[in-house]
């Protein structure tokens, strides 16, 4: 008999998580494939709604695929995403249905599917899916990360001067801060990129692609998939808390175990004013 890969093997547990993961795992194949119709069409009817913060066709598409599948399929579940908001409860589904809308909207192909589900406030697994690159990046708490099947690891990286980061930025953060941060990096010898897809971005540090990732505004539907990604990796990834104010962006930061020090330090003196 054939081995299954391992991402499908941990989601088809006989439990009610295991069999949500599963589902998610064929639902970002899904949300995939449409996605990638909008993308192929170019027919996107893009509009802004805020300062270079677009959202298309497509993004609504995939959201209502989505909502309608997982409403069907667990009704009692929460829903949050970003095009259609909703709260966090108990069970909650944390949509964000494209990550990487400018570079959508502009025919690059560089953005991803993210989903997780959390339950009381606890990420319990995470699903990014790069239905361009056809990669399906996948993590369980407690259970490790895979992309297509493969067990991932963060790099060995330790020290800023040999590392990549992804350094983040929306208009929704304060400009000045990003210039120091990014001064920060190059005065300490760091390389920089800056995908435009956090989503993506969190899967290349659990896939050791890039050593960290950094941005100071993002929110859960961003991030929580992401994250669990490079804890489950072996990485780094900063607390992304989701009692109180949740609806508010907050910074997220993760790397490898060698560079969290170095980033956290920065991260503190350069994204304190990021705001709601
Ligand atoms: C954006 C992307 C981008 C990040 C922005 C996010 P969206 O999400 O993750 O990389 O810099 O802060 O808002 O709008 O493409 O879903
Ligand atoms: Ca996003
Ligand atoms: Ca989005």
């Amino acid at each position: 008999m054939t081995p299954r890969p391992v991402a499908e093997a941990i989601a088809t547990n006989d439990d009610p998580l295991g069999r949500r993961f599963a589902f998610a795992l064929s639902m970002a194949r899904e949300a995939g494939r449409l996605a990638m119709r909008y993308f192929r069409s170019r027919d996107l009817s893009i509009s802004q709604k805020g300062p270079r913060d677009l959202v298309t066709a497509a993004d609504h598409a995939v959201d209502t695929l989505i909502r309608a599948k997982i409403a069907e399929s667990f009704p009692d579940d929460g829903i949050l995403t970003e095009e259609s908001a909703g709260a966090i409860s108990g069970t909650t589904w944390v949509i964000d249905p494209i990550d990487g809308t400018g570079n959508f909207a502009r025919g690059i192909a560089c953005f991803a599917i993210s989903i997780a589900v959390c339950v009381d406030g606890v990420t319990q697994f995470g699903v990014v899916f790069d239905p361009a690159a056809d990669e399906m990046f996948a993590a369980r708490r407690g259970r490790g990360a895979f992309c297509n099947g493969a067990p991932l690891k963060v790099s060995n990286t330790n020290q800023l001067a040999e590392a990549t980061v992804d350094a983040g930025y929306s208009r929704k953060a304060p400009l000045p801060d990003y210039v120091v941060l990014l001064t920060r990096l190059l005065d300490a010898g760091c390389d920089f990129v800056q995908f435009g897809s956090a989503a993506r971005g969190l899967a290349h540090v659990a896939a050791g692609r890039v050593d960290g990732f950094i941005e100071a505004h993002l929110f859960a539907w961003d991030v929580l998939a992401g994250l669990l990604l490079v804890k489950e990796a072996g990485g780094y990834s900063a607390d992304f808390p989701l009692t109180g104010n949740w609806q508010s962006g907050q910074p997220a930061l993760a790397c490898t175990p060698g560079l969290s020090a170095a980033l956290t330090k920065i991260a503190a003196t350069t994204l304190s004013q990021a705001e709601g």
